[in-house]
């Protein structure tokens, strides 16, 4: 036998004994030391932006993990929705409209979840605006609103993260973005308030390490969310067909694999950083991009 098939051969018997390919038997089940390094089962993860896209999905992620999960969002609307969908999961939720711009909400919405849930585990920092401008266009009404958010917003919450977990440890996962990494024209102020998640996840990391707590950002590339709907929307609010099919196949045809993101494509990675599966990772950005940035 030569050196393919013998591997195939291996392959195929790998394959019957863990029921992977053997028509009529049970789905193979995955060892309970995997389930347990990818489990959240008894931690309280707090999520922002968690009213619509990406936040809304991790927050269903996390509690599908096991988590109880504080959900805050500006947006009001959908912020229960997102609670009912993790209370679907058998989990408990807690509503918090937080602004994250300013600092006195983040340190509230991390008091309400000490007091509601007595501890925080996991604090994810999804909330993010974006507006278009060049910048030699760019107003000073557009730069406050997406460094208030996207920047201040980040740092406020991973300091409150850092205070209501630094008894027991935890996790904190930042989302920046592919645009943090690669300059494109429109989106200055958003690509460097991206560029500063990232050194905010670094600066914690140094600092919140001694007291258990590992810092890690997420740097998504095209995400099918509420956010990118700029791209598709007529000036009346409606969606054009066309311009959504034109503006995916034109990010798709930047990814090596072809395709754009779904908000699970990065909720998943945020679930290996937010449990002990990346028990060694702290200080690191993840980049879910189909490729489309590889710094
Ligand atoms: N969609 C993409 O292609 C993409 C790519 C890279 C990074 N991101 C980032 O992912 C994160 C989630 O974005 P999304 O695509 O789900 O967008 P989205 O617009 O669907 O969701 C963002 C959420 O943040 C909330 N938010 C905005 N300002 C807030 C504030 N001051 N306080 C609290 N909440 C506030 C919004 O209400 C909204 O619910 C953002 O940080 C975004 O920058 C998105």
């Amino acid at each position: 036998m030569d050196m393919i098939s013998g591997l195939r051969y291996q392959a195929a018997r790998l394959a019957e004994q863990h029921g992977g390919k053997t028509d009529g038997a049970p789905e193979p089940t995955l060892s309970p030391n995997l389930v347990k390094a990818f489990s959240l089962a008894g931690r309280v993860a707090v999520v922002t932006g968690a009213a619509r896209g990406m936040g809304a999905q991790a927050a269903v992620t996390f509690a599908e993990a096991g988590a109880d999960v504080v959900v805050a969002d500006v947006l009001e609307e959908g912020l229960e929705e997102t609670a009912e969908k993790v209370r679907a999961l058998g989990r408990a939720a807690t509503v918090v409209p937080t602004d994250v711009s300013q600092k006195a909400k983040v340190d509230a919405l991390a008091a309400r979840a000490l007091t509601s849930h007595g501890r925080v585990d996991v604090w994810a920092n999804v909330a993010g605006v974006l507006r278009y401008s060049l910048i030699a266009e760019t107003t000073e009404d557009d730069y406050a609103f997406i460094t208030g958010v996207n920047q201040a917003g980040v740092y406020w919450g991973t300091a409150a993260a850092i205070r209501a977990m630094k008894e027991q440890g935890g996790s904190i996962v930042n989302i920046a973005s592919a645009g943090g990494d690669m300059p494109a024209p429109t989106i200055s102020v958003y690509a460097m308030t991206k560029a500063a998640v990232m050194m905010i996840t670094r600066s914690a990391a140094i600092e919140a390490g001694e007291f258990g707590i590992r810092v890690n950002a997420v740097a998504p590339g095209f995400i099918d969310t509420p956010m990118v709907a700029g791209y598709y929307t007529r000036e009346d609010g409606t969606v054009d067909p066309d311009a959504k099919r034109d503006a995916f196949a034109m990010r798709a045809a930047q990814s090596p694999i072809q395709r754009t993101g779904e908000p699970e494509d990065i909720t998943w990675a945020m679930l290996y950083l937010a449990s002990d599966a990346s028990r060694f990772m702290t200080g690191q950005v993840l980049r879910p991009n189909g490729g489309v940035v590889m710094p």
